[in-house]
């Protein structure tokens, strides 16, 4: 098979080097040589491969030779222009590319359809952790309850630091700049959109149907502080920003939001730039994916396996994907929390309006109160409808005049 890398970056020099490196593994494993004859890029050279960069598309495109066509660019334009051209030539395509599945998986997966090649997609979630090929293949006799993940390492480098370090967001964040763990630009990550990308293309999959990213309601971490730590810490539980998707017979959740977790999850020992992924059958019961959620070497492996994937069905449509209907997600209020909340002032003479508004009527009120801090304290609220809850929030504010400072969903121990 001769293949082409579209964009020689961290990910596309990534898969050149692991093409080089494992060469005869993969000869012997799939039966054929897997040969790199070009690499596009914008510049005039690069480290390696010199011999083969290019800087004009159509050379790949019109070369018959050229049978699959790695993308990793980033970005959707024009990396949907040059996929779809070679899907359209019946050339494989693979990529790491989330953005772009995101927006333009559906329409992609039907090209590849029409023209008998495939489209692959592994790396674009969870890095070098194989997900979307699992859920595919190995749970495809599953009904799928839950995947929620943690898949933004950036943002989870940030948390745990918190969380080790007692520092607060800020100052982590310049850390995780300083370290190349956070760009420079840190939105995306930390706003929570690469997980709502992500998060979408798990949906996706799931669901069987297309849903755009910008459907799925998204908070990030900016408002996560150091003394939401202090009461998680009390609590025995700890702070992670989750991407969820959740079938409750024929209707989908999906929500990117940070959460408390407790130890009992397995979500919550995962730390530092590591991604976890737990998926929820209805056969299966409780699974965990756990790996690199991103970097040059992990990535590029997975776009490999894309590549063996591609060189295994290289005469056949394979269907791997999502129909191009849309899928109605259901809204965020109607998802059910407990919520951790932090009041104003102390507990005891707003007992029975604490009771009143978040708290059923045989569960036990159980302040946090954090070395007698007498401005605040905080409480877990049983569970309730997130509209419910947010009623609850301004019926409370108004009655007693105090105020919420800052909410948190959570996981209850189970
Ligand atoms: N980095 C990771 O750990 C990781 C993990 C999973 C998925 N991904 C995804 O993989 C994709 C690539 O990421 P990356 O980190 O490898 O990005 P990167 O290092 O910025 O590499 C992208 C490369 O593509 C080149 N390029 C951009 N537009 C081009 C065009 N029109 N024609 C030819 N070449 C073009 C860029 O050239 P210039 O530098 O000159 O612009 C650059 O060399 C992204 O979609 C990203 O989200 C990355």
């Amino acid at each position: 098979m001769k293949v082409a890398i579209m964009g020689y970056g961290t990910i596309g020099s990534g898969v050149a080097e692991v093409l080089r490196v494992n060469q005869e593994i993969l000869k012997k494993k799939i039966g054929e040589p897997v040969e790199l004859k070009y690499v596009l890029d914008i510049r005039e050279s690069i480290p390696e491969d010199n011999d083969k960069l290019i800087n004009d598309f159509s050379i790949i495109e019109n070369d018959d030779e050229v049978g699959l066509v790695v993308e990793t660019m980033g970005g959707i334009h024009p990396a949907y222009e040059f996929v779809k051209a070679c899907l359209e030539k019946g050339k494989h395509c693979v990529t790491s590319n989330k953005a772009l599945v995101d927006a333009c998986g559906s329409k992609l997966i039907s090209i590849a359809k029409a023209h008998n090649c495939n489209f692959y997609f592994e790396a674009s979630v969870g890095g070098g952790i194989p997900v979307i090929r699992t859920i595919h293949h190995n749970y495809a006799g599953e009904n799928l309850i839950e995947i929620t993940g943690i898949m933004n390492g950036t943002t989870n480098f940030i948390l745990t630091n918190m969380r080790e370090k007692g520092a607060d967001f800020g100052e982590t964040l310049e850390e995780a700049q300083r370290l190349g763990y956070a760009e420079r630009d840190p939105s995306s990550d930390i706003d929570g959109f690469d997980t709502s990308r992500k998060t979408a293309i798990l949906l996706s999959m799931a669901s069987g149907n297309r849903c755009r990213h910008e459907d799925i309601y998204t908070e990030g971490i900016r408002d996560i502080s150091k003394l939401d730590f202090s009461y998680a810490h009390e609590l025995g539980m700890s702070i992670k920003l989750l991407g969820s998707v959740q079938q409750v017979e024929d209707k989908y959740f999906a929500y990117v939001v940070p959460m408390m977790i407790p130890k009992s999850d397995p979500l919550f020992s995962v730390d530092g730039v590591f991604n976890g992924i737990r998926i929820v059958g209805n056969c299966l019961g409780t699974t965990m994916l756990y790996g690199m959620g991103a970097g040059k070497l992990p990535t590029a492996s997975a776009v490999v396996s894309d590549i063996i994937a591609a060189v295994r069905h290289k005469n056949e449509f394979q269907g791997i994907g999502w129909s191009e209907n849309m899928l109605e997600i259901e809204p965020m209020g109607s998802n059910a929390f407990s919520y951790f909340i932090r009041v104003e002032g102390t507990s005891s003479d707003i007992e029975a309006d604490l009771r009143e508004y978040f708290l059923n009527e045989d569960s036990e009120l159980k302040p946090i109160v954090l070395d007698n801090r007498t401005d605040e304290f905080a409480l877990l609220t049983d569970v309730m409808f997130e509209d419910d809850f947010l009623d609850n929030v301004k019926a409370f504010e108004a009655k007693t005049g105090r105020r919420i400072f800052h909410f948190i969903r959570t996981e209850k121990e189970t």
